[in-house]
């Protein structure tokens, strides 16, 4: 994340990605386990693995009333240009090292300050939950964004089955720590395993949701399979990719790129154009696709959702 700035991504790095040459090799390896996750699996209604253009379609998902009418980035770059440091540090190398993670059997564990601590399956966390697509932008730290359609559940609900106690003040959530899965994590670039947090009213806003797909379709591996944050007015860092734990918590949990460099990467991370990013301003983005870079909007132009949460914050001490 903080090897390149946006202005040294070459406009073919970024353009020339609908034109992959192996694009029909990639469709036709995305992972087995993915297959067998929508074969066994009890998501509502999973309309099979023939359609050839890349992971098996999900069912019975609503449209959600949080959906934003934006022009959605096209499968291929979501898919081909990727934040996933267990795997690479490239933003190609995910879509190729992670072809072959497992991800199921897939155990995620609820813990911490909660009523209802459990160990689920991931099909048997997943079913009670109305998957919705949520067309949301993601805008990461280095200034690009991308409009994705994500299929997923608003986390309020899970709160409301798990039950925290008075005492939880902060969510935490940990990505699995498997380095021979995940060659990154061989390799000290970050702590391991990837961990992120929420203050608990940011993880129960409505606009939070857990990520099971995009575009109709489950998780591709490299977009954080089988299961991901996605907390839009945030930067994209926050949003953590495959999720095996969920720990409520009195104190603020640490971060992983929090810890990494304090200086540039705060805990809340909400999107702010006001606030520069010690190395780079954070005023204008560049839309994947796009030529010009466009204004950055304050908390990702969702502000009037969220301002709310952070009223009487100096949002420069709470980046
Ligand atoms: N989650 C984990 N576990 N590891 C990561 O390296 N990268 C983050 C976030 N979640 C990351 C992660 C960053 S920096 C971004 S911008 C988004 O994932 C990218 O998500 P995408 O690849 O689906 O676009």
């Amino acid at each position: 994340m903080i090897i390149k700035r946006p202005d040294s991504i070459k406009a073919s790095e970024i353009t020339d990605e609908t034109n992959y040459q192996n694009r029909r090799e990639f469709l036709s390896t995305v992972s087995r386990s993915t297959l067998a996750l929508a074969a066994g699996a009890s998501f509502p209604v999973l309309l099979g693995s023939r359609r050839t253009d890349a992971a098996p379609a999900l069912g019975n998902i609503q449209k959600s009333r949080y959906a934003l009418d934006e022009e959605k980035t096209p499968i291929e770059d979501i898919t081909r240009y990727n934040n996933f440091y267990e795997f690479s540090t490239d933003k190609e190398g995910p879509a190729l090292l992670a072809r072959k993670f497992k991800t199921d059997p897939w155990t995620l564990r609820i813990e911490g300050e909660v009523n209802k601590p459990a160990t689920y399956q991931l099909e048997d966390f997943i079913k009670p939950y109305t998957l919705e697509e949520r067309v949301y932008r993601l805008r990461c730290v280095e200034a690009w964004s991308m409009v994705i359609p994500w299929v997923g559940f608003a986390f309020a609900d899970v709160l409301k089955k798990v039950e925290p106690t008075s005492r939880a003040k902060f969510v935490e959530f940990t990505t699995l720590y498997d380095p021979r899965q995940m060659p990154g994590q061989q390799r000290r670039v970050l702590e391991w395993p990837y961990v992120e947090g929420l203050r608990i009213d940011e993880a129960a806003h409505p606009l939070t949701i857990l990520a099971v797909g995009l575009y109709g379709k489950l998780l591709p591996n490299q977009n954080g399979a089988p299961l991901r944050l996605v907390v839009p007015w945030k930067y994209g860092f926050k949003n953590i990719k495959s999720i095996v734990r969920i720990r409520f918590t009195e104190k603020q949990p640490g971060t992983t790129w929090n810890i990494a460099g304090p200086q540039e990467y705060g805990f809340y991370a909400n999107v702010n154009p006001t606030v520069d990013h010690p190395r780079w301003s954070q005023a204008r983005e560049r839309r994947i696709g796009d030529f010009f870079k466009r204004e950055t909007l304050m908390f990702n132009g969702y502000a009037d959702e969220v301002a709310g949460l952070y009223s009487g914050m100096d949002l420069r001490k709470y980046y």
